[in-house]
């Protein structure tokens, strides 16, 4: 059964048909809202909204290691993360979807680890591919049996939000290798590495960063979503191949 993280958008998907809640207790907390399980196209997905179903919940806020350990109790056997970012490299233009292929991590103070408690023996765990890539290639194949244009690999650089970055801030990042812009992809990826489940991201791009692009003077992220919306439908035709 694969799971699905939805990001900003993505909290209906049509196509999912729904046939139960699960409201689950972590060690860690609770989780951003209850597990809604249900088929796609006749198969077994399980879906978990990481800003809350009423999107509620800021990136530096997610409780990323109660929805990674919720899904790993549910016995998910993958994980696809949708997630929306502003766009640096040229090609990354709004309405492009990517698959990342490399994570650069800025976000601060979030809870990293499934092995901080007490006195476990601390772990240090691979991370030198942050994406599992045989989920990135079914994700490549979907999206080009749906006939839907994707871009294979890309630096996805993790902001701590909730504010959007500044023009500088954006050049450093862009120096560095970052190719995207995002405020979800940490810890959700290494905690989801940490607990077996591989893990992919199918980005949309929703806008050009700040400074890029036309955004010499503000990003306008809430009107950039919603010019953009009709790529929901895009992502769904990927999953219903994916699946
Ligand atoms: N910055 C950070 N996160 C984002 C952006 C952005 O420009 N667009 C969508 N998520």
């Amino acid at each position: 059964m694969l799971a699905i993280i939805g990001g900003t958008g993505a909290t209906q998907l049509g196509h999912f048909v729904p046939t139960h809640r699960r409201v689950m207790r972590t060690p860690y907390g609770d989780p951003s809202g209850a597990l809604t399980f249900g088929r796609i196209d006749g198969q077994d997905v399980v879906f978990i909204a990481r800003h809350g179903y009423g999107h509620t919940i800021a990136p530096h806020q997610i409780n990323y290691r109660a929805n990674i350990w919720a899904l790993a109790e549910v016995q998910a056997d993958g994980i696809v993360a949708l997630a929306s970012v502003g766009g640096i490299r040229a090609d990354l233009a709004p309405g492009v979807l990517v698959v990342p292929d490399q994570i650069i991590d800025y976000t601060w103070g979030r809870a990293q680890t499934f092995f901080s408690d007490g006195d476990k023996p601390i772990v240090h765990t691979d991370f030198t591919r942050p994406y599992d890539e045989p989920l990135r290639q079914r994700l490549l194949r979907a999206a080009l049996q749906a006939g839907e244009g994707i871009v294979d690999g890309g630096t996805y650089a993790c902001t701590q939000g909730p504010r959007l970055e500044t023009a500088a801030e954006i050049r450093r990042i862009a120096g560095d290798g970052g190719d995207m812009v995002g405020m979800t992809a940490m810890p959700e990826a290494i905690l989801a590495r940490e607990a077996g489940l591989g893990y992919a991201t199918l980005a949309f791009v929703s806008n050009w960063a700040a400074g890029m692009g036309d955004n010499t003077e503000r990003v306008a992220l809430e009107a950039a979503r919603e010019q953009t919306a009709p790529s929901l439908e895009r992502i769904l035709r990927i999953l219903r191949q994916l699946v």
